[in-house]
């Protein structure tokens, strides 16, 4: 049995891989997302929920070409557990690695990770540049343009919502949900 660590264990491991802010603030976002499902499905649990989050990406910034891959090794190195090793790398499932995401906590990271991404970019554009008055509607009408926020995979989402068996409706209105929690969204 590894360790898992405490938040302020995971800040300062994310930290010692990344420095650009987009990083730290995508990192953040998925955790604090994860921190609020983990209310409602796992509520003894939320603290691991919100360390899966901050360390998801941890080796991108540093090893974008072995993405999920780094990240095991780096975390195996310092005796973290697997429970947090499987849960963050299978979010690179069909991706980098194959390891497919099992848990509901698994599930909705790689359902949200790439969504908080195209939720944040539809937000930004709003004359409140926030999600607390952003609606459904905007963004299901960015998600099918193409073009907008193209890094953020609509195959991904579409699959994640799949996997939870969620229609996607629902998937992004709870993550519309679970951002308005956090400060400075
Ligand atoms: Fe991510």
């Amino acid at each position: 049995m590894g360790t898992i660590p405490s938040l302020s264990e995971a800040q300062a491991l994310l930290e010692e891989y990344n420095q650009e802010e987009f990083h730290l603030r995508h990192a953040k976002i998925v955790s604090e997302v994860l921190g609020y499902f983990a209310g409602e499905y796992d509520s003894e649990r939320v603290e691991f929920w919100k360390v899966v989050g901050l360390l998801h990406d941890l080796d991108f910034e540093q090893y974008p070409e072995q993405h999920c891959i780094k990240s095991q090794e780096i975390m195996r190195e310092r005796g973290i557990d697997e429970s947090v090793i499987h849960a963050t790398a299978s979010h690179g499932w069909q991706l980098t690695v194959d390891i497919e995401p099992a848990s509901t906590m698994e599930k909705i990271l790689y359902a949200t990770d790439e969504l908080t991404g195209l939720i944040g970019a539809v937000a930004i554009m709003r004359p409140s540049k926030s999600v607390q008055d952003l609606e459904l509607k905007s963004v299901k009408k960015k998600f099918k343009s193409a073009n907008f926020a193209a890094g953020c995979s609509r195959e991904v989402i579409s699959r994640g919502a799949e996997l939870l068996g969620w229609p996607l409706d629902e998937l992004i209105i709870r993550t519309i949900e679970a951002m308005r929690t956090i400060e400075g969204c």
